[in-house]
């Protein structure tokens, strides 16, 4: 059976009197049947809150919290049907890996006979059906993220909370664990996931939709290409992905910046209003094009594949990620940067394109 969840207008406070801290604020959120939602941030801007709030570990100032269409807001924990991951594994280290996936089932109560095959099932579905007689102690970090994993899942959980679960994997276990994640989200079509992390890698590739998080606010809210193509805020811009955001005055047609006119939709801004312009760096071209701004070469790093430049334009840094290039310009060098009108976003300003249109 497969269940949502509804944040409305959740608040979380900790502390009294004048050191009340809210850490949630008024946070409405909805995550669909079967979907993954990554909830994105800063560190202490309430990710980890928001998942806690729905584990039922710690209880809601005001608002209520719905798993399907059941209110839970005053469940205890083992009454609300969820797994939950979190970074550092937390698996019980005198238990062996088994032992360690059947807990939640016995603690359930499920009958005897059941367990044995339902552990079965969830250590084969995370690749450790070989290590089920071993402890903790003799598993890899990323085998021990597994058995939390299968550990989540023995249970069959309406939804999953995944908190940072990759984050304390080096790199390329990380890449290989998020493949897997993926995999076992369409052998599991109908469980939702609210997947916690400050890695946008991660959030772009596993989630249907990303909520932004900022200072206990929900900024944003949409999918990935949403959200990195056509941001609505410079924070959204900035977080999700790396930006350029030049301040510009916005025109008939067009905007200028630093008093050059740019070629970009400016939708219903009205001419004369400030705003800003968001261009990603790995659309900014090297060379002559439309929307050409001159420079000097302030830095230059080769990344392999690329390289990244970063060019002093009036006072301004823009950012251009282009193909390894064969003659690299050196430091102090004037270039021209360029990037087609269709590539900009301009944000602020009453620019008006939102989520639902
Ligand atoms: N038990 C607690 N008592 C008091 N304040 C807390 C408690 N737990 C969290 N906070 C505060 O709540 C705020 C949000 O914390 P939270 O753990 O939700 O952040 P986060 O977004 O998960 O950050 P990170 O990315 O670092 O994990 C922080 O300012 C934190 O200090
Ligand atoms: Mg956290």
């Amino acid at each position: 059976m497969s269940s949502g969840i509804r944040f409305e207008d959740v608040s979380v406070a900790y502390g009294a009197g004048s050191g009340r801290n809210t850490v949630l604020d008024s946070f409405d959120l909805t995550v669909e049947p079967g979907e993954v939602m990554a909830l994105l941030g800063p560190s202490g801007s309430g990710k980890t809150t928001a998942l806690r709030a729905v584990a039922g570990f710690v209880q809601p100032s005001s608002g209520r919290i719905l798993i399907g269409d059941r209110d839970v807001t005053g469940l205890p924990p083992h009454r609300r049907r969820i797994g939950m991951v979190v970074q550092q594994y937390a698996l019980f280290p005198h238990l062996k890996v088994a032992d360690n996936v059947a807990f939640g089932l016995r603690a359930r109560k499920t009958p005897r006979r059941e367990i044995a095959g339902r552990v079965a099932e969830a250590l084969e579905m995370t690749g450790m059906a070989a290590y089920a007689q071993r402890h903790p102690r003799e598993l890899s970090g990323g085998q021990q993220q597994r058995v939390a994993i299968a550990r989540a899942l023995a249970i069959r959980p309406g939804v999953l909370l995944l908190d940072e679960p990759l984050s304390a994997l080096d790199a390329q276990l990380r890449s290989g664990m998020l493949a897997e994640l993926a995999r076992l989200h369409r052998e599991l079509p109908d469980v939702s996931i609210l997947y916690v992390t400050h890695d946008q890698v991660e959030a772009l590739t596993l989630a249907d939709r990303i909520a932004v998080l900022d200072r206990a606010r929900l900024q944003d809210c949409g999918t990935p290409q949403d959200l990195y193509r056509r941001p609505t805020t410079e924070f959204t811009a900035s977080f999700v992905g790396t930006a350029n955001l030049l301040p510009v005055t916005v025109g008939d047609r067009g905007v200028s910046f630093q008093g050059a006119a740019l070629d970009v939709a400016v939708g219903a801004a009205a001419p004369g209003a400030g705003a800003t312009l968001c261009v990603r760096p790995h659309l900014v071209g090297l060379g002559e094009g439309p929307n050409a701004l001159r420079g000097r070469v302030a830095e230059v790093q080769w990344r392999g594949a690329t390289h990244r430049l970063y060019v002093e334009v009036d006072g301004h840094r823009v950012t251009a990620d282009v193909r390894e290039l064969r003659a690299v310009p050196v430091l102090g060098e004037d270039v021209t940067v360029h990037f087609a009108p269709e590539d900009a976003v301009l944000l602020g300003a009453g620019v008006g394109h939102d989520r639902s249109g």
